[in-house]
Parts: structure tokens; sequence; C-alpha cells
């Protein structure tokens, strides 16, 4: 686990495998505390490289046995890499037999093979398969897998692995009793980094299926006995899935099983390994008494996700680890995609949309201005773990949902169609390959010539090369004796480590412009004879100008509609024209923007202001009248008005400005949300009510919409009542907290007490706890709201380190140690920079902590820290204090001696 000197790896130093590895057959014997892995290859030279010794990757195991063509060979090691040097020369295959030992139950990494919960399973992407045996871990060596299973029947009835069960049965009794086993072969090539193996007492909940072309598949979702009343919307997402992508991009199903595999001890978020998927129990177990709406939504989305890398991955996967966002990005875009068809109605799609933005903009756009910054194709790094990043990720969908954009045609406006040609002759060229992001721009631009993306690709392809958020600054002439209106774009992008200066990007703007009566005016370019009541315009160098013609009053401009392109937008637009956009605009992306952006304003205002933020009121009485009108609407959607009601995170304040004051974004952000309690208590009276009956739970776009916007009424009713003294409302908000017939109602009414500061939040919580002691999941919940609920004089820390010490706490369990440390340090910042410390203390011993155990997580947690140099004082020194005390430990992981000294480096 501990290595020497961490060295960054190049993409500039790629160079081919030396070997190509094209069969493996492995077999297992499972044991917990030593389990036998016999790994027989065939390898052979590859031509196009001079010939070298063959250097295979292994890390934590015990090797007995190397053979080669059946017999002895001389091997030595060099770090952790075996080295073979005496290998029949010329280009004939040979076979290569590895045996070795691991220890799976000491593996607390969770990488490699583990053990949880007296199961095995396994997780190798990225570099995992070097734990479980000797090999060419790089994604561009792709060889046919057998594997058999061999291990007590008793305790591991169930043996899973990639692809097709060919064989099973009994083997000879062992020391503990029966013994069994399986063998699985995988019809299709892979790289290691998408084998699996799974073992334990499961079981599953079962689906046929025939596809378009009437093939017919097995589904199957694998759970602890007890949890199938769990899967269901797991099942159904995995079906709808399936059903998805063969109808939007004609890729079906290409395996007779498809498996999904639930554990609870998981690193991530779950994993696409090739017909077995592995899932973090949070992303598969749901039913209405114990899961949220936002659980439902996320397990849709994640069994998507991991679904649609079966071809966006796994049957075209990545050349090497800087070409991660090949993969996430587009696997993103899609799931995104999905997740918007599922919801069908264009005003639901639009708050998939927005939802969509929110999480881009308060964590990619901070990450892309901090330490971590990096392009979509990073350059270097020094440990690959520390790279899968909302960068990679939602930015690299942005990306790729640009390129749509791009290839759009008058009768294809949003380029639907032309995306879609572009994909197939992606798998046309790529097919069973390795291959580069540039391999995929390219594929789409073909297919689309002539495409504004075929036009600018170079240029377009600065996304993929250049890190940072872009600034777009727009300005419009209005030219009343014309009748023209001109807008300007010019665009800037900010410094990033390792990139002072940056070439211009392509920047669809997707605008329209709205009379100040707010009627929608048609869009017509000069020497254009069409008029629209939308464009498309594409900036393609530092600035660009563009005339509107026959437009008879002076416009507002919407810009960015749908948010077009991952940017900052400078328009300059003032409040007036603002509230026109919030009442009128007919893109529901930019209603909701103009909402937040005068919220945004008024709390910069006010947070400049020197004084005392309290009692005062932040906004406006005409953006309260217009919020109200939000809120009222006769025809907008429930789930929109939750949206537009809810007041930029403060997280989100923080990043738009130069210095930060924690403690002060809180005040002005509790202080904006008592105004807006109070200014509409009988609106929000009548929202609560209005939505609080939804019938029989149905996790759908709608009746969730209608629980979300309860949701809020409630929080905002037990805010104003703390402050107003009356009881009666926080006791019938306790009151549907004990009867809600759902977790997300349940949830919600509890979630208000809590951040209100009520007296009942402490009963309501024992409450809580007793009634859910024995489900995980909901457990979780408990602890992350505790540890999130706004700091009242200091007391959230204290809570914290007691939770530290309640019997459900346990560190070595990712998902819980997520719920309370991370909820604390990351989503709680005024209960975290405290200004004697004490938080970044805490931080400090959960970071050196977790790393004894897991340093991908510690890692994770060390990002806490990402934006300590725009603090201010006392928070900015004690910060520093606090990273240099962690940097000080000699023997910090790669993991988390990357992002710390990265952290260091920014002051
Ligand atoms: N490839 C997984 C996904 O995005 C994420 C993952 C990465 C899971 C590394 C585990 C380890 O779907
Ligand atoms: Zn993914």
């Amino acid at each position: 686990m501990r290595e020497g000197q961490p060295t960054a790896i190049q993409l500039a130093a790629y160079t081919a495998p030396a070997f190509w590895i094209d069969t493996v057959d492995l077999t297992f014997d499972l044991d917990p505390a030593k389990t036998r892995v016999l790994n027989k290859m065939r390898l052979r030279r590859n031509p196009d490289v001079a010939a070298q010794p063959l250097r295979l990757d292994g890390e934590e195991l015990n090797l007995a046995r190397v053979l080669v063509n059946g017999g002895g060979t001389s091997f030595k090691m060099d770090g952790n890499q075996l080295v073979l040097e005496n290998l029949p020369e010329g280009h004939d295959a040979f076979d290569l037999e590895i045996f070795t030992t691991c220890n799976p139950e000491k593996n607390t990494q969770l990488m490699g093979l583990y053990v949880s919960n007296e199961s095995f399973f396994t997780q190798c992407e990225a570099e995992g398969f070097r734990r479980i045996t000797y090999f060419l871990d790089r994604p561009d060596v792709m060889a046919s897998y057998t594997v058999t299973l061999r291990a007590d029947k008793a305790k591991y009835p169930v043996l899973l692995s990639n692809g097709n069960l060919v064989e099973q049965g009994a083997l000879e009794d062992g020391p503990n009793g029966p013994r069994h086993f399986a063998k699985w072969v995988d019809p299709h090539k892979k790289p290691c980094y998408l084998f699996a193996l799974v073992a334990g007492q499961l079981v599953a909940r079962e689906q046929r299926i025939v596809s378009r072309s009437g093939t017919e598949h097995l589904l199957q979702v694998f759970v602890r006995p007890g949890d199938l009343d769990k899967t269901e919307h797991a099942m159904n997402s995995l079906m709808a899935s399936v059903a998805w992508d063969e109808a939007r991009f004609g890729l079906p199903l290409d395996l007779e099983r498809f498996m999904i595999v639930a554990t609870s001890d998981f690193n991530m978020g779950a994993m696409e390994n090739k017909g077995l998927n592995i899932f973090n129990t949070k992303y598969v177990l749901a039913n209405p008494a114990t899961a949220t709406d936002m659980d439902f939504g996320n397990i849709e989305s994640v069994v998507g996700h991991e679904y649609f890398h079966n071809w966006t991955g796994n049957r075209i996967t990545c050349r090497d680890w800087f070409q991660l966002s090949l993969k996430e990005g587009l696997t993103v875009f899609r799931d995104q995609e999905f997740s918007q068809d599922m919801a069908g109605e264009a005003s639901a799609r639009a708050v998939k949309r927005i939802e969509d933005v929110r999480v881009l903009r308060t964590v990619q756009f901070a990450e892309d201005a901090g330490p971590m910054a990096h392009p979509v194709r990073p350059d270097s790094y020094v440990e690959i773990n520390n790279f899968y990043t909302v960068t990679i990720y939602e930015k690299g969908a942005e990306v790729v949902r640009m390129m749509q954009t791009l290839v759009a045609t008058p009768t294809d406006s949003l380029g639907r169609d032309g995306f879609a040609k572009g994909m197939k002759l992606y798998f046309d060229r790529h097919d069973g390959q390795a291959v580069t992001c540039d391999d995929f721009a390219q594929a789409i631009a073909d297919a689309n010539p002539g495409s504004a993306l075929a036009l600018h690709l170079d240029t377009f392809k600065h996304w993929y090369s250049q890190a940072g958020t872009p600034r777009l600054q727009a300005t419009g002439a209005y030219n009343a004796a014309e009748r023209t209106y001109t807008l300007t774009l010019s665009q800037s992008c900010p410094a990033t480590p390792d990139q002072d200066r940056k070439a211009p990007f392509v920047i669809p703007v997707t605008l329209g412009l709205l009379s100040r009566d707010g009627a929608a005016l048609p869009l017509q370019l000069a020497g254009s004879s069409e008029a629209a009541p939308q464009h498309t315009l594409v900036l393609t160098e530092a600035s660009a100008s563009y005339s509107f013609v026959n437009i008879d009053s002076e416009p507002v401009p919407s810009l960015l509609r749908g948010f077009s392109a991952p940017v900052v937008l400078e328009d300059g637009l003032n409040a007036d024209d603002l509230l026109i956009l919030l009442a009128h605009d007919s893109d529901p992306f930019n209603q909701w923007e103009a909402g937040q952006r005068l919220m945004l304003q008024s709390a910069l205002v006010a947070i400049q202001q020197n004084k005392d933020l309290t009692g005062q009121p932040v906004l406006s009485d005409a953006l309260v009248a217009a919020l109200r009108n939000v809120l009222r609407h006769p025809t907008l959607d429930a789930a929109f008005k939750d949206l537009a009601l809810t007041l930029p995170s403060e997280n989100y304040i923080a990043d738009q400005l130069d210095v930060v004051d924690p403690q002060r974004v809180h005040a002005l952000r509790e202080t904006m949300r008592l105004q807006l309690a109070s200014a509409l208590q009988a609106d929000w009276q009548w929202a609560w009510d209005a939505h609080k009956n939804n019938g029989a739970y149905s996790p759908d776009a709608k009746s969730a919409g209608r629980r979300a916007l309860s949701g809020l009424a409630m929080t905002m009713l037990c805010v104003a009542a703390v402050q107003s003294g009356d009881a009666v409302t926080p006791g019938r908000v306790y009151q549907q907290f004990k009867d809600a017939g759902n977790m997300t109602d349940r949830f919600n009414a509890l979630s208000a007490l809590v951040v209100s500061g009520h007296a009942l939040a402490q009963d309501a919580l024992a409450l809580f706890h007793k009634l859910f002691q024995h489900e995980a999941l909901v457990i979780d919940k408990w602890f992350a709201l505790q540890a999130g609920a706004p700091d009242r004089a200091g007391d959230v820390l204290p809570r914290v380190r007691q939770l530290m010490q309640h019997p459900d706490f346990s560190l070595r369990n990712p998902n819980r140690a997520r719920s309370l440390i991370f909820s604390y340090c990351s989503a709680n910042p005024a209960g975290f920079h405290r200004a004697d410390a004490a938080g970044y203390v805490y931080w400090s011993e959960q970071v050196l902590a977790l790393d004894a155990i897991n340093p991908q997580v510690a890692a994770r947690l060390a990002r806490a820290m990402d934006r300590w140099s725009r603090l201010a004082e006392p928070y900015r020194s004690a910060a520093k204090v606090a990273i240099e005390r962690v940097a000080a430990k000699t023997d910090l992981s790669n993991d988390v001696r990357e992002v710390i000294s990265r952290a260091l480096s920014a002051a």
C-alpha cells in the first residue's frame, strides 16, 4: 500500500504494450484468509514494439510459482513488477502460468478481491486486478477470460463471474464440508479492469426479457437474503435501460445473462464489469418505506449508467486512463438523456437538466477553480483513483452534449439524429478496440460533415485539453432607428495549474430574445431570410458580434438556454431584466436561473456591506413578490417550483467570492431563508396543504415533485415557527413525521424539524433511529442529517464527535464514513470552518485514520480542503496548519499525498 516516491504518469509517454494477452484461464480457490489463484495465460509479443522483457504488475500478492510453456523459468522482482527476461523469442504465442495467493479478509482498501459480510467481491477499475494476479494491468490489453470458482458450498452457494455459466458441480469435500465449483466463459474480449467475481449467500430477483431482435436474456439482481423486497425498482430500471439503449441508439444487450450484485462495502457508486455489475447497495435497494424519491431517481440513473457502459466503455474501451472521459463523460451524457426520456414531459426534463447543471456548477466549477483542476483529458496524474472526478464525469458529459448541439440541422434542431449517426460510425470503426477521446470526436464529426462540429473540430477539442471554466461575456446594443440588436460575445478562461494561457473554445450559445413585457421575439440574423423563436450561435474565436434584425424595441436577451455550454455567463443583466426572465422566459432553465441570479445578486450585495446581517431583509420586495408568483403559479410544475424557491447553496455563494468568510455566508443564507419563510408564510402554508396528499407512493416525476415542494414548505414553515414561537405547525410536522406513508415524506418532516432547530427534532431523531435501526442505508441518512445540520453556536462538531462513538458508526464502511465525516467536512461549511480550528483538527485526524484503512476514501475526504487558500483569516492560516499536519506524515498513500501536495501548492 505504501509506495516509494510517487511519480507522475504522463499522457505523452504512452507506448503500446510489448506483449498481448490473448486468453486468460483463472482458477480461484476462495478462502477469506488465503485465496489461491492459478492464472494461465496465452501471450505473444507485440510485433510493433521492440523486443523487451515482460513486466507484469502485481500488488500484495504471494508468488508461489511461474511456468513458461509448462516448465520453470527465471524471473525477478522490480518494485511491484514481476519481470521475465528469458521468454521465447519470435512472435509465436506461449503459455505463462502464475500461481499466487492473497488475503481477501485483510483487504480494507476494497480494491482487488475482498470480503464483505462473509461474501467475496472484486473491484478492479482502475488498477485492482494486479491485487488478484500478476498481469498487464492496462486497459489496452484485451483478453478472453475463462474463470473457475471453487469454494465451500454452504458458505458460498452462489458463484458468479463475467459472461456465461458453462459448467457447475460438486468437488471433493474439504475440511469444512462439501465444496463446489462454477465455470464461467466471457464471450467478449475485455480489459482486466472489467473482470469480476462474486461468491456468497445471495438471492436474486430474476426477469426474462426478449429484445427487439427476438433474442432472450436473463436479468438478475442479487442481494443478501432479506433484501429481495427492495429490488423491484432496480429491476424495472434495468429493463428500461435495455429498452432505451436499443430504441435511442440501436445498441442491444449482447449477453445471454446480465447480472447486478449489491454490496454494502464499496468505494464508489457502482461498477460496470462485463455482464456482472457490482453496485453499492445505496444504488440498488429501495422500497417506499426506506428510500426517498432522490434514492429512487439515483438508482434509475446509476443502473442506466452501468448498463450503458456495456457499449460505451466495455465494447469500446479506453486506450489508457487519460482517456477515462471517453467512457465516463459519454456514459454520464447517456444516463442523463435516459433519465430525461424517462421523466417524459418537457417540464420534467427541464427539472432533470437543472439538477444536473446545479451539480456541475457547485462541484465541478469549484474543482476547475482549485488546486485539483485538470482537463477532461488530463496530461498527467500520480494516482489514477484521484481522477474519477466531476471534471471527467460531469464536464465530460457537457462536452459530449455540446457535440450533439453542434451537429444540429434545421430538421434535427437538437442534433439527436446527427449524434446518433456519429455513435453508429464510432461503433462501426472501433467496436472491440481500446481508443482515445480523439477517435470519438472524429467519428461524431465525420458522420456530420459540414456541421459546426466538423468545421471547428480542432478548436472544439480544446475542451479536452484545457482546464478551467471559460467566462463568456455578452453585451447587447439596440439600434432603434435600424431596428437591430447587436450581440457581442467574447470569451476568456482563467489560468489553472500548469496552464497559464488558453486558446479559445467552441461555445454553442443557445438564445432567445424577450420584449420587456415578456413576449418572445422572433430571431432573424442579419443576412438570413428565416426567423425562429430560438437560435444557437457558435462562438469559435475570442470575440464575435451578431446582428438581429426587425426588432421593434430593446429586448432582454435570454442567453445560454438549457445551459448550452459549461461556462460562466457574464451578461450584465440587471434586476429588472432578470425579473422579466423569471416571470416570462419560455426556457425553463433560464427561468430558474433568473431567480437564482436574483437571489445571488442580493446575497453578494449584502455580504460585501460591512454590517450585521441578522434580521436585515436581503431580498427586495419585488423579488419576494416574483418568487411568490412562481410558488402560486397555476401551471408550473411542483418540482420546478421547489427548485426555483430553493436558495443557492452556501458553497455556491462562496464560490462567487474572492475571499470567503464561511460564517458570514452562513449567517447571510440563514437570514435570506428566514426572510423567505416569513414573508411567504401564508403561501408556504398553502403549498404544504395543496401538495402533501399524494395517495399511494409511486416514484414518478410528478408526484416526487409534489413531495419535494411540500417538504420545502414544511421546512420554511418550521423556520418561521421557530422564529415566531408558534408551536402548532412544528407539532403538525412531527405528526406527519410519525404518520408518513413513505420515506420521502417522513424524512422531509424530520429534516424540517432538524434544520429549523426545533426542540421536537431530538425526539424525532430518536424515534427515527429506533424505527430503522436495522436498515443500514436509512441509518446513513440519520448520521448525514445530523452532521449536515445548520450550525448553532458551534454545536455540530461536538455532535459529530459523539456520533463517532455511536455503536452503529464504523470507519471501515465507506457509506457510513461518508454519511458522518464527509457530510460534516464537505457539506456543512459553517459547522466545519470554525474560528477555533477544531473542524480542521478533526478533518486531519480522520484523513489519517482513513488513509490507514482505505486510501481512496481518505483522498476524497482530503479534498474537503481544496479551496482553503480563498478563506478569510483566521480560517486560512488554520487550514494551512491542518494540511501541513497531514503532509508531515511520512507514510501517506500516494492518493492522499497527491491531493495534499496539490492543495499546498495553491498557496
Ligand atoms: N466505472 C465506474 C462508473 O462510473 C466507477 C468506478 C470507478 C467504480 C472506480 C469503482 C472504481 O460507473
Ligand atoms: Zn461510469
